[in-house]
């Protein structure tokens, strides 16, 4: 089977408390923390995939960008998102304010400043409480629809549910989006 090498870069955005760094750990080290630490500035973390498609096996190098969602970080987040040609718009499906501010805020952010076609998936994180929930899943989708999301998923970085789905999703999007180019 022919096999090809890429490093994709890609970048999590959302509010902050919303969970990005609890669904890269989940991913990579599959461990969830209760503790909220926040993220300051930024982190690099980095696994290694292989994905079958179309008959090629393709080898991704991804390169994660965990970026802090606190205010105070938003004047060097454009930096992180420079070259990134995936990501995942994150919010809290108990907070309404983190899903309101996908559109207001993480959206443009990253059409601006990412590659001009970033592939991006919209995620309704911390699915396992329910009894807490204020954003419904139509409401996920429509958003997701709205703003051309390549997919929407609802996510629980405590429990595992669809993380790994998630990323899958994301990674093929990119793959793609690059086959279609050639
Ligand atoms: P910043 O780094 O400040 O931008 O926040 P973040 O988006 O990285 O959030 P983080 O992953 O640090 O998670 C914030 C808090 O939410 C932590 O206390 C986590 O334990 C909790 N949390 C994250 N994901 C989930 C989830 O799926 N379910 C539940 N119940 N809690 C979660
Ligand atoms: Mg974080």
């Amino acid at each position: 089977m022919e096999s090809k090498k890429f490093r994709f870069k890609i970048c999590f955005l959302g509010d902050e408390g919303v969970g990005k760094t609890s669904l890269i750990n989940r991913y990579i080290e599959k461990i969830f923390e209760f503790d909220y630490r926040p993220t300051i500035g930024a982190n690099l973390l980095k696994k290694d995939v292989e994905f079958v498609y179309k008959d090629k096996k393709f080898t991704c190098n991804l390169m994660l960008w965990d970026i802090a969602g606190q205010e105070r970080y938003e004047i060097i987040r454009p930096l992180y998102f420079k070259g990134c040609v995936g990501a995942f718009l994150v919010y809290d499906c108990t907070r309404s304010k983190t899903f309101e501010n996908i559109t207001n805020d993480w959206l443009k952010d990253l059409l601006i400043n990412a590659e001009k076609d970033v592939s991006f998936i919209l995620i309704g994180n911390k699915v396992d409480l329910e009894h807490a929930r204020l954003v419904s899943n139509e409401q996920g989708k429509e958003l997701a629809e709205k703003i051309d999301a390549a997919e929407f998923i609802e996510t629980s970085a405590k429990t595992g549910e669809n993380v790994e789905d998630a990323f899958k999703t994301l990674v093929l999007q990119i793959l793609k989006k690059l086959e279609q180019k050639k």
